[in-house]
């Protein structure tokens, strides 16, 4: 059938009731912004002529989703995370804050209140049998100064491309630290070489991956967050080279300056180097901040996060 009815009286006087454009309260920017959310799916269900059989799967869906605790995992693989990202880098560029090492997606399993120390941590706790790996890099400012002090909170999965906290399997915070910037500006993380993550096979993100005929996965990836007062906060990620999915992210977290070598070292002289007595991985990622006055660009963005706005 094609019906058409979005142009009647009755579906306009419909939705400005819905979008509360009749009533005193409420906040203006919310109904504004509802009444273009509904009219647009109004508007999808009569160009596409939805049925009732497919609203009322989609709306189960939707609840689904929320039971899973999975909305934030859906948004990346819909792409929403990179374009705030695409928009937040020309709203930089239109302040003038260039350069720097580029930002990418936060991705939705940050806890806060990781482990906190000087210049070094070790952040496996030792439980999987797995390639050591070595993170190491300086915080630099525009010009290339060394920044001491920058808080690096760093995250990342296991062997098995799961995270802690979430995947309640591993130690509290393991593989989740922050290092403080020595001197010079350098972090030492010592850990393990992750895997890529995929998304829940039967978890209701894959399922609508799976109707668009896409993959859930990513590739091996280190999450970053870098800050430190008097210039901007940086929420970032590196990819491990070689990787299948680093140019495939199924979140669209890749950027070209962040794929970075995962060397194999074997010279023992460089394992000493470590405290290691081992071939190990090493991986060196180093960080340019941009420098700001504005103190709302020096914290990271509101969410809701694990363990956030708890003591620790
Ligand atoms: C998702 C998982 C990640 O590890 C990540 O970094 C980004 C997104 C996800 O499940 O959507
Ligand atoms: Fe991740």
């Amino acid at each position: 059938m094609t019906v058409k009815t979005m142009h009647t009286q009755d579906v306009k006087e419909l939705l400005e009731k819905v979008a509360g454009f009749d009533q005193q309260g409420g906040n203006d920017r919310y109904k504004k912004i509802i009444h273009r959310l509904v009219g647009d799916v109004y508007r999808l269900i009569e160009d596409f002529d939805v049925t009732p059989d497919e609203f009322w799967h989609a709306v189960n869906y939707v609840n689904r989703l929320g039971q899973n605790g999975e909305a934030p995992l859906l948004a990346p693989g819909l792409g929403f995370d990179h374009y705030l990202d695409i928009r937040m880098d020309a709203e930089d560029a239109e302040r003038g804050l260039t350069g720097g090492t580029p930002r990418t997606i936060e991705g939705p399993l940050y806890v806060a209140g990781a482990p906190i120390s000087d210049g070094y941590a070790r952040m496996d706790d030792g439980s999987e049998d797995a390639e050591t790996m070595i993170v190491t890099g300086v915080v630099r400012d525009q010009n290339g100064q060394p920044l001491k002090e920058a808080v690096v909170d760093i995250w990342h999965a296991n062997t098995k491309g799961g995270y802690s906290y979430f995947d309640t399997s591993q130690s509290e915070y393991n593989l989740r630290r922050r290092i403080r910037t020595d001197e010079n500006g350098r972090y030492v993380a010592r850990s393990i070489v992750p895997s890529g993550y995929g998304c829940p096979p039967e978890g209701a993100t894959q399922a609508v991956l799976n109707q668009l005929g896409r993959h859930g996965n990513r590739p091996a990836h280190i999450h970053y967050f870098v800050s430190k007062p008097g210039y901007r906060h940086l929420t970032t990620q590196i990819n491990l080279a070689g990787d299948k999915y680093v140019y495939d992210d199924f979140a669209f977290a890749t950027r070209e300056e962040l794929v970075i070598d995962a060397e194999r070292v074997e010279d023992p002289s460089r394992a000493e180097a470590y405290g290691l007595n081992g071939p190990f991985t090493e991986v060196v990622f180093n960080v340019d901040l941009v420098s700001t006055d504005d103190a709302t660009l020096q914290d990271r963005h509101t969410r809701a996060r694990a363990l956030e706005g708890e003591a620790g």
